[in-house]
Order: structure tokens, then sequence, then C-alpha cells
């Protein structure tokens, strides 16, 4: 359906904006002051596209300085109806391997100073409060098919997974990193909350593929993570994310998601006090 446009939000490294054709730069403010980068537009397969690199094209914001208000209000004002994300993690589970991609399909947030909402009581923000409800913060439908293209693809993969987000930009301490396995996580990262959050309230189908890059640091016989480790694992399976794009989107493009959009529309507004 001509409708569909995506936006990509890039994770560390996988920002590469050669994956869109007709491509163009768009410097863009919002109501939340600016997003991370320019937008790049453009299109994949024939499909609208938008891609933004969370912390810069030139990986100069850390996680906790992304201004993710201005980064998912942008890509919704642009006209985008879903969103798909890369983030690279930390695998707290043997049976997930680096080189694994992950599609995460809820969070635990243990982030501690970012703003969660848009309506945040700032001057151009909405006016009320929203309790947007998070018992399925990610898009079945959206997540759905990018496991068909993992499958299809052969990459290895898991459907399922709680990521769970840290303040950073610290790694986790081996005590933390164990602590986070008995609460229940499989993955670790820095960004997933609030970005999946506030997708939710702006109503967009927001799916997120976790790229496996460590152990993180639980493990007693493996190689703690380090930027070095996290970088050389993401720089050999990058394609991998790039790949699936290529393969999802036209996928994404091909349905109609009328009444999803609206069932999302709806579920935000009726979340405002
Ligand atoms: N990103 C990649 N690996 C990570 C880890 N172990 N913890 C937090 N963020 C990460």
């Amino acid at each position: 359906m001509s409708c569909v446009k995506v936006g990509i939000i890039g994770g560390s490294g996988l920002d590469d904006p050669n994956i869109l054709e007709n491509r163009s730069e768009k410097s863009v403010d919002t109501p939340y002051g600016k997003p991370s980068d320019a937008l790049i537009t453009g299109t994949i397969k024939g499909t609208n596209c938008i891609l933004l690199a969370r912390h810069g094209r030139k990986h100069n914001i850390g996680p906790s300085h992304v201004n993710y208000q201005a980064n998912i209000h942008a890509l919704k004002a642009e006209g985008c109806t879903h969103i798909v994300v890369t983030t690279a993690c930390g695998s707290l589970q043997e049976h997930i391997q680096p080189g694994d991609i992950v599609l995460i399909d809820t969070f635990i947030d243990r982030t501690h100073k970012r703003v969660q909402t848009f309506y945040d009581g700032s001057a151009n923000a909405p006016k009320g409060i929203c309790h947007i409800p998070m018992n399925e913060p990610f898009c079945p439908r959206t997540r759905k098919l990018v496991e068909t293209s993992l499958k299809e693809l052969g990459y290895g993969h898991h459907a399922n997974g709680v990521m769970l987000t840290i303040e950073g930009p610290r790694f986790s301490t081996k005590a933390e990193s164990k602590l986070w396995r008995i609460q229940g996580a499989d993955v670790v990262n820095m960004s997933t909350v609030p970005e999946v959050i506030l997708a939710k309230e702006a109503g967009l189908c927001y799916a997120s593929m976790a790229l496996v890059t460590d152990y993180d640091c639980w493990r007693d016989d493996t190689e703690a993570v380090s930027v070095e480790l996290a970088l050389e694992t993401f720089k050999k399976n990058a394609q991998k994310a790039i790949n699936v794009l290529l393969d999802v989107i036209p996928r994404i493009a091909a349905e109609d998601w009328t009444q999803t959009l609206k069932d999302n529309e709806e579920t935000s507004r009726k979340s405002v006090m």
C-alpha cells in the first residue's frame, strides 16, 4: 500500500545511507528540539523511507543524550507509519549467541534520566497526561514480517526476547549482569527505552532488531564486553541487519495497515487524561 513510509533508526554503525535510493538530506526541527541528525529520505525498492542515525552520523551523542522525543516526533511529522530499528546488545542467555538477531517483544526499564513521554508539560507539548499501555510495546504485525525475512535469509535469530535497557554509558558490572538474568532479561542495551514508548504514544508500528555483539560480563569463561569486542562483532554482522531491512520493507509496503494504524491512534488517544 502506498501510504506506508518506513523510518529506520540505525544504531551504532548501522546508519549507512547507501541502503536508500534517490537519497536526499533534510534538516528538521521539532517542538522538542532537533533530532540526532539530518533525516535521510529516499526509497527502498520503491517504498518511501527515512533513515536517522540514533547517535548522530559522527556517533557523538551518548545514549542518555539522544533526543528520543525529537527523533520520533520528526519521523511521525514526516509521515512515517512504521519504524524499524537496529540496536547492538549484549546477550544474557547462553543460547543467544553473538551474531544472532533478537526480535525483542518487551523490555525492562533500568534507565533513570530520560523523558518517556511527549506529554511532558513543556511549553509546546500536547496537554494532558498519557498513560500509554505497555503490555505490547512492539508492533506484533511488523515483528512477524521481520521474522519472515530472518527465516527466508536463514539468519540465526530469536522470535522473542526481553530487552533490559540500562542508562549507560558504562557497561554493567558482573553483579548487575547476573541480576538482569535473574530478573528475566534476555538481552541488554542502552537505547530501547524510551524510543519504543514514544513510538507507541505516536501511534507508530515499531519493531526492533537487536543485534547481539557480546555476552555482557556474566560469564566467567567468556571475554567481558568492551567497545572493541562489541564493534568487532558488530562489523562482522551488520550486513545481516541491512539485508533484513532490504527484504522486510517491501513486505511491509505490500500490506494494508489502515486498521492497525487506526487502532494505534485510538490507543494513544484513549490513553490521555
Ligand atoms: N550494547 C552492546 N553490548 C552491550 C552490553 N553488553 N550492554 C549494554 N549495551 C550494549
